[in-house]
């Protein structure tokens, strides 16, 4: 039986792919989030383990507590993921150029990325140029 549930939606003033994509499965509210569910979540979908989990997560940790410019409020609250955008991170869609500040995606962005990768073996001739 297909699962006819609409996907949430995502607010245009969530910037982060990353955690558009946690709201957009369901996994945390789009809303307002408890940093120590966001950094338990966070890090279980990095799939680390031991001290590399601590480190990630106190990582995880100091980016939501600034993220919106509130850090008691985040501290006490939780994150609001519906207001990143403004906030002292977001660089209006600066960064990858993946994701613009309308938060609409620009696939031949993703297409220029590639252009980075070679195959597996091969030396890039940036490499090449520095030997
Ligand atoms: C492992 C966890 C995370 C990953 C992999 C991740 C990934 C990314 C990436 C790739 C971008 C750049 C998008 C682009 O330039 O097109 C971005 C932007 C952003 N992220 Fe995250 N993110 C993570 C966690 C967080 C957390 C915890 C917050 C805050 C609660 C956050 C807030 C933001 C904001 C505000 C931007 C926009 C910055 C800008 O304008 O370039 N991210 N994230």
């Amino acid at each position: 039986m297909p699962d006819n549930t609409p996907a949430p939606q995502v607010s245009p003033d969530n910037p982060c792919p990353f955690l558009r994509a946690l709201v957009a499965n369901g996994y945390v509210d789009g809303h307002i989030v408890p940093l120590g569910k966001l950094t338990e979540d966070i890090g279980l979908a990095g799939g680390k383990t031991g001290m590399s989990l601590i480190g990630a997560k106190a990582l995880t940790y100091g980016i939501a507590m600034i993220a919106n410019g509130h850090p008691l409020r985040s501290v006490t609250s939780g994150a609001v993921l519906d207001e990143l955008r403004n906030g002292p991170l977001d660089k209006h869609g600066a960064g990858s150029r993946i994701l613009d500040a309308e938060a609409h995606v620009h696939p031949e962005q993703i297409d220029r990325f590639a252009r980075f990768g070679q195959p597996n073996g091969e030396r890039s001739s940036l490499r090449l140029a520095m030997s």
